[in-house]
C-alpha cells in the first residue's frame, strides 16, 4: 500500500512517553502485580514497549474485539472475536488500548471486565481523542490527546496496513 504518511508524534516522543507512563505504571503498582490486557490487534506494540519498561511483576493476557455492524452508528455494542485466556479474578487488570475514539469499546469492556471480579481496573491508552467521546469513560493513563484526525502507525491501522510504522502519523 503506497500512502504518504505525515508524522504527527515522532518515534522518539512515542518512546519517551511510553518510558514515561511506565514510570508512573510502576510506581503505583509497588508492592503488586499487574495483569496487563492487550486489545488485539492495534495496542500490541504499544502493550509490548509499556510491559517491558514495567519494573513490578507483569502478567500478560490479550483480547480481540470489534463493534457490531458499521462504526459510525455502532450501538455500543462489542462483540467479542476472541476471550481472555485466564480468569481476572482478584488481578490488577490495566486495560491497554491504543486509542480511545468515542468510548464506547472501552466503555463496554470496562463494564463486562468488571463483573469478573478484579481485585481493581485501570485503562492506559497510547492516543486520546477527547473530542469525540460520546461515552464516559474513566481512562487513568493516557499517552497523547490529539485532534480529531484520522491516524496510522505504531499499532493504528488504516485497512490493516501502516501498524507496523514506528511513528503515529496522519494519510495525507
Ligand atoms: P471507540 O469505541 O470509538 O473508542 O473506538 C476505538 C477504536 O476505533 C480503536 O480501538 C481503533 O481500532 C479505532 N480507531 C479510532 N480512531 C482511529 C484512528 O484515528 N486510526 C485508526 N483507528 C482508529
Ligand atoms: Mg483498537
Amino acid at each position: 500500500m503506497a500512502a504518504n504518511v505525515k508524522v504527527m508524534i515522532s518515534e522518539e516522543r512515542v518512546n519517551q512517553r511510553i518510558k514515561e507512563l511506565a514510570e508512573q505504571i510502576s510506581k503505583d503498582y509497588e508492592g503488586k502485580s499487574v495483569h496487563l490486557i492487550c486489545i488485539l490487534k492495534g495496542s500490541v506494540f504499544f502493550s509490548c514497549d509499556l510491559a517491558k519498561r514495567i519494573t513490578v511483576p507483569v502478567t500478560l493476557d490479550f483480547m480481540s474485539v470489534s463493534s457490531y455492524g458499521n462504526e459510525k452508528v455502532s450501538s455500543g455494542r462489542v462483540r467479542i472475536l476472541k476471550d481472555l485466556d485466564e480468569s481476572i479474578q482478584g488481578k490488577n487488570v490495566l486495560i491497554v488500548e491504543d486509542i480511545i475514539d468515542s468510548g464506547r469499546t472501552l466503555s463496554y469492556l470496562m463494564d463486562l471486565l468488571s463483573t469478573r471480579s478484579p481485585e481493581s481496573i485501570e485503562i492506559c491508552t497510547l492516543l486520546d481523542k477527547p473530542e469525540r467521546r460520546v461515552t464516559d469513560v474513566k481512562v487513568k493513563y493516557v499517552g497523547f490527546e490529539i485532534p480529531d484526525e484520522f491516524v496510522v502507525g505504531y499499532g493504528l491501522d488504516h485497512e490493516q496496513y501502516l501498524r507496523n510504522l514506528p511513528y503515529v502519523g496522519v494519510v495525507e
